[in-house]
């Protein structure tokens, strides 16, 4: 191997552990542009629990946190979302007014607005679901470099799983990238790194 070669390699490897280790960055092969600026986010055009049709500018003004996964989900996404529903808890009034958490299925399937209207309120009453049609569900997940896809799909109940990442990101009230949590990043953490922001 050359040392030039080493040396970029080294440099990607750095890149992927500072935005936040490993899965983060397998999730994510192009979360940089070529500037360095982080490209996560953009348009979506989803329909929340609730019924009614929202894109990313229904929260313009706003920081969004945002999490995707889906509500037969066994373990990751409520565990992602006790801790984000945790970590809303512990800011003040002030802060929680400028923040909508936002949980995005990637399950759309199963997961109508009525599924999500029963599911978000486990974990916060400001919680938002999305759902949406497969396609738009697609869109918004690639936007914000987020893997998934069915598993299980022999099994003989057709109780099929999700293969998901999960990521949760931080958005500023422009829709532009702010920060990231890791999957079991602890809700004090996740508390403090957010009141830095609002
Ligand atoms: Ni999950």
């Amino acid at each position: 191997m050359s040392r030039i070669l080493f040396i970029a390699l080294a440099a990607v490897v750095f890149v992927g552990a500072v935005i936040g280790g490993k899965s983060f960055f397998a999730d994510s092969p192009k979360a940089f542009s070529p500037s360095g600026k982080v490209n996560i986010g953009g348009p979506f055009s989803l329909v929340d629990h609730t019924g009614k049709a929202v894109t990313e500018q229904d929260y313009a003004g706003k920081y969004m946190l945002i999490y995707f996964g889906y509500t037969f989900c066994p373990d990751v996404c409520p565990t992602s979302l006790s801790i984000m529903g945790d970590a809303l808890d512990m800011l003040t009034p002030a802060q929680l007014e400028k923040v909508v958490p936002i949980f995005v299925t990637v399950d759309p399937e199963r997961d109508t607005p009525e599924i999500m209207a029963g599911y978000v309120p486990n974990f916060h009453q400001k919680l938002v679901g999305l759902t949406g049609a497969l396609k738009d569900i697609k869109a918004a997940a690639k936007r914000y470099k987020v893997f998934f896809a069915k598993a299980n799909e022999d099994d003989p109940d057709g109780l099929y799983t999700m293969d998901h990442g999960s990521t949760t990101y931080l958005m500023d009230p422009n829709a532009t990238y702010a920060a990231h949590f890791s999957h079991g990043t602890p809700a004090k953490f996740m508390a403090a790194k957010l009141a830095e922001f609002l």
